[in-house]
């Protein structure tokens, strides 16, 4: 099932050998585990061999970024990668870019974000962070780093009962796109690399909302979803209501979703009025406050995907239906501007589980010196399971606050759709 794209490169590097002229890169779809739909998933995903993701020429740079467009996934495998490279490669699909998604070093000062204890900073590259579980020392410049696998335990309302959890059971952690959300834009790509990979037995990750769904996963897994497909599965009337939605995020939404709970599957917070008022957040601005599509256009193939980080959203705002639609069945055909807490997330979690139910996930099943590039504006993705401490994992990874927003639909679209 290898397919090759024949396209030979112009090296930049001297040739060290007679293959680089005839070497093309190949590609082979991700091996999709027995509990997800196949045909559903198809072309979610691609390995490819045959180039070092941390030297590629302009050439082969081009064709990996149409294959991350078209796939969302990318997988290398064997691969080694300094946190130079990583930064390089990261910075090559956006090359403005040039901070950390969060902003270097801001989450880290934030002590109230609730991102704070994931991430740790490699010094020398600043827009690459240490992140994993356990004790890490001598590390690209750390001395000693301790780090946590972030656990549904910390975050969710209900936990997994500790008998459950010593069966294996679990829970995604949360949902979410890599995004400050507030003043930076939504980055385009994410890099994630392992280095140190813990083995140990399978996990199964319970949703816990009634409706009795579980995935089997490996231990550790980084689950993906397809925008793509979270758009593609709404009915007319949810299609109509997504093209003409906007999100307004919370401003310093990490801060302000802090003493709040998720929701047991990890897609979203619990409405119990928890969050932090917005006179106790750290100083923040009108006019740095994110308001996005709901639906972001692909630049390559034009496909719409459903992207909306559900924990930090606080408001709906829908436009009317355009002329001429037909206003049968149709939601908030006037248009709205919805600001209870309860509504918006009702309505985003309506639209957004269908495309996490278990045969809809790839859970990537991590090998040491793995490289995954996701198209951070086409997937959703979660941390999933718990380690014990003395599991040590260390994975780097990196990602720049975008030189622009994402589009969302065409006028045209719109149209059609609503
Ligand atoms: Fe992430």
């Amino acid at each position: 099932m290898t397919q090759l794209i024949r396209a030979p490169y112009l090296s930049l590097f001297p040739p060290t050998s007679a293959l680089d002229d005839t070497m093309a890169i190949e590609i082979a779809p991700l091996a999709i585990p027995a509990t997800a739909d196949a045909s559903k998933l198809a072309g979610f995903g691609v390995e490819i061999k045959g180039v070092n993701p941390g030297e590629l020429t302009p050439e082969q740079f081009k064709e990996i970024e149409q294959l991350l467009y078209n796939h969302d996934v990318l997988l290398f495998r064997d691969v080694d990668l300094t946190p130079e490279q990583q930064y390089r490669l990261t910075k090559a699909f956006d090359p403005t870019s040039e901070s950390y998604g969060h902003g270097n070093n801001k989450t880290e000062k934030t002590t109230k974000s609730i991102l704070h204890p994931d991430l740790k900073t490699i010094p020398r590259q600043p827009q690459v962070q240490l992140i994993g579980n356990g004790t890490v020392y001598n590390h690209e410049g750390l001395a000693e780093a301790m780090l946590k696998h972030p656990s549904h335990t910390t975050f969710h309302k209900t936990q997994v009962s500790r008998e459950d959890e010593e069966k294996g059971y679990t829970r995604f952690y949360r949902w979410h796109i890599d995004a400050a959300l507030y003043d930076l834009s939504p980055p385009k790509v994410t890099t994630l690399y392992g280095i140190k990979v813990p083995k140990g037995h399978k996990q199964i990750c319970r949703y816990d909302d009634g409706t009795g769904d579980e995935l089997e996963v490996p231990l550790g897994t980084t689950a993906f979803v397809s925008g793509k497909l979270m758009f593609d599965l709404l009915p007319p009337e949810l299609k109509s209501l997504a093209v003409r939605s906007k999100v307004k995020y919370a401003p310093h939404p990490y801060v302000w979703m802090a003493p709040t709970h998720a929701m047991p599957t990890g897609l979203g917070i619990e409405t119990e009025g928890l969050e932090l008022p917005l006179d106790q957040l750290p100083p923040w601005e009108e006019s740095r406050r994110k308001t996005l599509p709901v639906v972001w256009k692909n630049p390559v193939t034009g496909n719409l995907h459903f992207q909306v980080h559900p924990c930090g959203a606080a408001e709906l705002l829908v436009d009317p239906l355009p002329e001429g639609a037909n206003h049968e069945g149709a939601l908030y055909p006037d248009g709205a501007h919805i600001t209870d807490l309860g509504t918006v997330r009702a309505l985003l979690y309506k639209m957004q589980r269908p495309a996490i139910a278990p045969s809809l996930v790839y859970p990537h099943d991590w090998h040491e010196r793995d490289l995954v590039v996701f198209h951070n504006r086409g997937v959703l993705h979660s941390v999933v399971g718990a380690f014990k401490p003395h599991q040590v994992r260390a994975f780097h990874q990196c990602n720049l606050a975008a030189s622009d927003d994402p589009a969302g639909p065409t006028p045209e679209e719109v149209k059609k759709y609503a």
